[in-house]
């Protein structure tokens, strides 16, 4: 299951597992505006592909969602946490920040993967090896932060980091993965068209990384190879 799925990474991420013949489900906040995705699902059929209706910032969407999933399959083996935003331009001085931001970047990549990952977790439970990625980025990393930019959306992601690894330390004994993985710089809506990758380039390296990870990975700060120690907490 993939959160974020209509465009960007997301979008690549499903095109990439379903190459490798993975039943996905992808979600979607809205509906519309999913033309490359539907075309995708007209390709591999609805059995391979089943896309969702799914608001990662409202609990009842996200409640809706898990109902109809549950009655779909009886187990997720991988949860990639994708949805993100980066409302800000990233450079604005402290003052310039508008105090939605704070809000938006804490909602949707922070509670919005807590909310999701919460309502999901029994189906994960029923997986005999299960795995939650949750999308960081270096911009989480507390230990290399020198410049001052990116406040809403660094300390969303450092949030999501701290998450990451006190689930994985609690569900280590139920062998369940859980990682912060950054896919690198991507040349999407929120990386811009400078960035190092093009999405093919980083969700083949995510799915491939994902299908590889073991218990000795859990709780670790991955980049897309699967690398621990690149980025730092
Ligand atoms: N691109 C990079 O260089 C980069 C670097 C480091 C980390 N990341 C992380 O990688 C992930 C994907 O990034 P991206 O570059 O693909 O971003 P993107 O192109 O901006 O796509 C973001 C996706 O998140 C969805 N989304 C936003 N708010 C949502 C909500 N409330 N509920 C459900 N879905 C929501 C968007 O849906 P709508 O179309 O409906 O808005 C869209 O599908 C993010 O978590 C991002 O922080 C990206």
């Amino acid at each position: 299951m993939i959160t974020g799925t209509n465009r960007g990474i997301g979008l690549a991420l499903v095109s990439a597992f379903l190459k490798d013949d993975y039943q996905v489900f992808a979600t979607v906040r809205h509906r519309e505006n999913c033309e490359d995705l539907n075309r995708l699902q007209e390709k591999k059929g609805h059995g391979q592909l089943q896309i969702h209706e799914m608001d990662v910032t409202l609990e009842s969407s996200v409640g809706n969602t898990f109902q109809q999933m549950n009655l779909q399959t009886s187990r997720l083996d991988l949860l990639i946490n994708n949805a993100g935003v980066y409302p800000e331009n990233g450079d604005e001085l402290f003052e310039d920040l508008n105090p939605e931001w704070f809000e938006k970047t804490i909602q949707v990549n922070y509670l919005g993967t807590v909310r999701v990952t919460r309502h999901f977790l029994p189906l994960l439970k029923n997986s005999p090896k299960a795995s939650v990625v949750n999308m960081s980025s270096g911009a989480a990393s507390i230990t290399t932060k020198e410049d001052g930019r990116r406040y809403c959306y660094g300390a969303s992601k450092a949030a999501l980091n701290m998450f990451s690894r006190t689930l994985a330390a609690e569900l280590k004994s139920s062998g369940i993965i859980v990682v912060a993985l950054s896919p690198g710089w991507v040349r999407t809506e929120m990386g811009g068209p400078n960035a190092d990758l093009s999405i093919e380039e980083s969700a083949e390296a995510i799915v491939k990384t994902s299908a590889e990870l073991t218990m000795e990975n859990t709780g670790q700060f991955l980049d897309r190879f699967g690398i621990s120690g690149k980025y730092a907490w």
